[in-house]
């Protein structure tokens, strides 16, 4: 067999007016979210749940890849198939999440450096084995006074391109996660600076470690203002600000741009993506990886109730049709009445 090549991954992952589902909850991130719904979590329930979305009828039609988590990539589905098999059959490409978390910097006692570098090439090695063809690490920058740090920026840049050249190596498309962070009061321009700071890093980081643009998908915040800014942008402001923000750092050689949630509810997630889209053509694929805003509706609606499977399906096959609609510009917010 030879190796899988991660620029036909990257391409296919952003192709086809699709996106990507983020279900790589750690276990303590599903576990906050499940009690907020009232679930209790076990390795049942989070496999169940995870089930549940990748089974969705329908669903490939708008879902191109799904980030796994350790534990799911390791389950077998109620039938027995291992996930990322069951995955495949269905026509949805396999990833991992690989970092290992978010851990404050040292000496940045407000800032975080993700770590998960140690034995990553052989991990890498394993999961290819296991079938996953994408990777996911989340760097995660916080917007604050006098922060982001250059320190906090260049050390989570040169930990992603690291990440990002072992995963091109072992055969997986890195997906490179720069989070500036929608928590705080800062305005929009204050977004647009850190995250313009972040994204001229982290590519001249990839270019020294000889990451091939082509083998990989960029997911980056939109750029909007914190929620606590008392000044709440438009979602033409956002898009523009956004594009913009994209065309200063992003070099035209990466095939697709896939955005995060990041903590907007699920329509505005949806909105954003859309006016974003409609300000076309752009260089590279506008497209989605969202976890919170294609799971809120299910998981709600599931609530642990076995009975409530075929609804909570109904609800993510909702969610996931009217994002893909919103990457290709052609959602309308009458469309949430009628979902
Ligand atoms: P959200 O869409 O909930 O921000 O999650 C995306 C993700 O994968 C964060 O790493």
């Amino acid at each position: 067999m030879s190796a899988p090549d991660p620029i036909e991954t990257a391409r296919t992952l952003v192709a086809g007016g699709r996106g990507i589902l983020a279900a790589d909850e750690s276990t303590g991130t599903i576990t906050k979210r499940f009690q907020a719904v009232g679930i209790d979590s076990t390795a049942d329930t989070r496999r169940a749940y995870r089930e549940l979305l990748l089974t969705a009828p329908g669903v490939s039609e708008f879902i191109s890849g799904a980030i796994l988590y350790d534990e799911t990539i390791r389950q077998t589905a109620s039938d027995g198939t291992p996930f990322p098999d069951m995955i495949k059959e269905r026509g949805i490409i396999p990833g991992i999440k690989v970092d290992t978390g978010a851990k404050v910097l040292a000496k940045a006692p407000d800032e975080k450096v993700t770590e998960g570098l140690d034995g990553l090439r052989e991990r890498i090695t394993e999961y290819v084995e296991m079938g996953a063809r994408f990777a996911k690490w989340r760097a995660v920058i916080t917007i604050g006074e006098g922060i982001p740090s250059d320190y906090c920026i260049h050390t989570n840049a040169h930990a992603l391109a690291r990440y990002a050249a072992l995963c091109q190596e072992g055969g997986l498309a890195p997906i490179v996660e720069p989070e500036a962070l929608i928590d705080g009061d800062h305005t929009i321009e204050q977004c647009f600076e850190a995250t313009e700071r972040t994204l001229r890093a982290v590519f001249a980081e990839l270019a020294i470690q000889r990451v091939s643009l082509e083998g990989m998908v960029l997911k980056p915040n939109m750029v909007i203002a914190g929620k606590q800014c008392p000044k709440q942008a438009s979602v033409q402001e956002v898009a523009e600000q956004t594009i913009r923000c994209l065309r200063f750092t992003v070099p035209a050689a990466v095939p697709g741009v896939a955005f995060l949630s990041g903590g907007q509810t699920p329509q505005q997630a949806t909105a954003h993506l859309d006016a974003t889209s409609r300000m076309g053509p752009h260089p590279w694929q506008i497209t989605f990886s969202y976890a919170r805003a294609l799971q809120d509706a299910a998981m709600r609606s599931w609530k642990g109730d076995r009975s409530r499977v075929g609804t909570a399906q109904q609800a993510f096959y909702a969610r996931a049709q009217l994002v893909s609609l919103a990457r290709r510009g052609s959602y309308t917010a009458e469309m949430e009445e009628a979902a």
